[in-house]
């Protein structure tokens, strides 16, 4: 049902009506939302005497979620206080001018608070056009941009672990996310395949006895990356012989760029083996490593030397942007051109800043990475606004840049997580072990499923659990990597919101009734188990803008876990092919089907299998 943003026109369209003019503002399926647009006008003219400056803040309603009532709006104390007015009066006046016909009831509380509680009638109609939309009420972004997500990024040369899972399911999602409000996302793994430590690999591949073209087998990876650091600490010739490699690749040798290929390219093998079983998005054409930027680097420097930003500091060339400082208290620099002659990770960051808005036309970047590296995009960030090459700030207020930061991933025991041996572990063997795990559990749980199913079923849990526990995690706080904890049934795991969206879709199978055929049936919201219910699958819009809006995908996980508990407690109360007569029971499975949809589509969105079986 569409709702116009002002009140005007008589009262509300009585419910059940899910026709309307052409939308001009999408369709508002947030109950909250649409209390904030019939009462923003009025809070609008009220707020008209306003000095201007705190006109816009005072003039938001501020509807929240309540305990006490569905929603309260809070908005008319801050409103009252700037016009030194009474607050409750305030509410009054908002309140006869009977904005909320047809929605709900509202009633005056405390000092002038708006408790709110919805009508029955428009919670079932906004209900029915959910269920029948195929966004399932979430609104698209009203300016598309294009987007650059940078994550992952795993280093070539070495195996992933357990520390690049943050940037991958949450870069995962977040692409995901964006992609389905309408952005155009450009997806980007911004893989270490650049630097000076590409010297001693590649001597220590050519002291192997391999010539360009050799094919290493992956398991060596970490092994053969160690051997080439003892070489150079210990062997001067060894040691010298990589430095002048390095030059080597840098001045494009070609049989140097032959053996620095074979390097890459068994290292991507290996990357894809992880990403497929992870199912994230990322293929070979969102490769884009440090040395794709190589080439931009003596533009980087030119622009810096014609904005007069470039300082030359002990030898190197650098930029001081303000605000910097180390722990003496002096300017802290960004290194552009190391003494030696080298270029830094930050000045390919640079190049790629330049590349992403003026060749890919990015409007923001969201750089995926651990939260050590906040100071790196700072500065790196601080010097491209510097420079000219960011807007100062995005049209729609947030800024263009943003580092999506992240905590380290703990073990059970609370310290990092590693092996018994101590070392860190394979981010694939992990994954296997995640999957014998869920085979396991599943062979016990669910002895009767086909074995076809159940090798799609562990795949979907044990791959489901260990992303679901990463993204459920605020991502500024350390995860934990619990096996028991993170493969249990009970409590916010993807098995148990798995489990909840088989057992609805079980529901229908033994009524052997169609989920799509209940879609459009009428639904009485007669217990208030099916009310909540009926609220909570109408907040998926709120939840999916808080989750962009953040940058958190555990606002979604949040919010999937809080309806499908919402169910669990619906269930124990309603029963729903038992119901005492047929209308209840038709309207009872809508509830089910919407809950199932937004169950499956919202574990989607969080890169999620949900099997119908399970
Ligand atoms: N490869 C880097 C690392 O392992 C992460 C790269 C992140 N992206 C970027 N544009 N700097 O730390």
């Amino acid at each position: 049902m569409l709702y116009p943003l002002s009140y005007e026109g008589g009262p509300a369209k009585a419910s059940g009506d899910s026709c309307g003019d052409a939308p001009q503002w999408g369709a508002v399926t947030d109950p909250l939302a649409t209390v904030a647009s019939r009462l923003a006008p009025l809070f609008a003219d009220l707020a008209d005497g306003v000095d201007a400056e705190v006109r816009a803040a005072v003039a938001d309603p501020v509807v929240r979620p309540s305990n006490r009532a569905d929603a309260q709006v809070n908005g008319a104390l801050p409103l009252a206080k700037a016009l030194g007015a009474n607050p409750r009066d305030i509410a009054q006046r908002v309140l006869d001018k009977r904005p909320l016909v047809g929605i709900a009831g509202a009633e005056i509380a405390g000092p002038g608070f708006i408790n709110i509680t919805f009508d029955d009638d428009f919670i079932a109609a906004e209900l029915s056009a959910v269920v029948d939309d195929d966004r399932l009420g979430v609104h698209r972004a009203e300016r598309p941009e294009i987007v650059v997500i940078d994550y992952s990024a795993p280093n070539v040369a070495k195996e992933m672990h357990v520390g690049h899972l943050p940037s991958t399911v949450i870069g995962d999602s977040l692409v995901r996310i964006h992609t389905f409000v309408g952005h155009k996302v450009i997806r980007e793994n911004h893989i270490g395949d650049w630097g000076r430590q590409y010297g001693m690999l590649i001597e220590h591949l050519v002291d192997l006895g391999a010539e360009p073209g050799t094919h290493l087998s992956v398991g060596d990876l970490d092994a053969f990356y160690k051997e080439a650091n003892v070489k150079l600490e210990q062997d001067p010739e060894f040691l010298e012989r990589s430095r002048r490699r390095v030059v080597l690749l840098q001045s494009g040798d070609p049989e140097t760029t032959a053996l620095w290929t074979s390097l890459v390219d068994v290292s991507t093998e290996h990357f894809n083996r992880v990403y497929d079983l992870l199912g994230v998005l990322l293929t070979d054409d969102d490769l884009a490593g440090e040395s794709r930027y190589q080439p931009m680097v003596p533009d980087v420097l030119t622009r810096l030397e014609a904005a007069g930003l470039l300082t030359e500091s002990d030898g190197a060339l650098v930029v001081f942007p303000p605000g910097f400082t180390n722990r003496e208290g002096e300017p802290l620099p960004l290194i552009i051109k190391s003494r030696s002659g080298g270029f830094n990770y930050a000045t390919s960051d640079l190049a790629c800043v330049i590349d992403r808005v003026e060749r890919v036309g990015a409007n923001r970047m969201l750089y995926v990475v651990g939260a050590p590296q906040a100071q790196h995009f700072q500065m790196v960030f601080a010097v491209a606004r510097m420079a000219g090459w960011l807007p100062a700030e995005h049209d729609a207020g947030h800024d263009p840049a943003v580092h999506v930061a992240f905590g380290n991933v703990l073990g059970a025991d609370r310290k990092m997580f590693r092996s018994r041996s101590g070392e860190s572990v394979k981010f694939i063997d992990l994954l296997d072990e995640a999957v014998e795990r869920a085979r396991a559990a599943v062979g016990e749980k669910h002895a009767d499923l086909p074995d076809g199913v159940k090798g799609h079923v562990a795949r979907a849990i044990g791959i489901g659990a260990v992303k679901y526990a990463q993204l459920s995690t605020d991502r500024m706080r350390d995860s934990v990597f619990d096996w028991d904890r993170m493969l249990s049934f009970d409590g916010n795991t993807a098995p148990y919101l798995q489990y909840a969206h088989a057992r609805i879709c079980s529901i229908f199978r033994r009524a052997e009734v169609e989920r799509a055929s209940v879609r459009g049936s009428a639904t009485a919201l007669a217990s208030e188990h099916e009310r909540a219910l009926a609220l909570a699958i109408l907040s998926y819009d709120a939840a999916v803008w808080d989750t962009l809006d953040t940058l958190s995908p555990h606002k979604l996980c949040t919010y999937l876990y809080d309806l499908a508990s919402q169910f669990t407690t619906f269930y124990e109360h309603c029963p729903v092919l038992r119901a005492d007569d047929d209308a209840t029971r038709q309207s009872r499975l809508v509830l089910c089907d919407a809950t199932a949809s937004v169950l499956g589509h919202g574990l989607g969105l969080l890169g999620i299998d949900a099997p119908e079986q399970m």
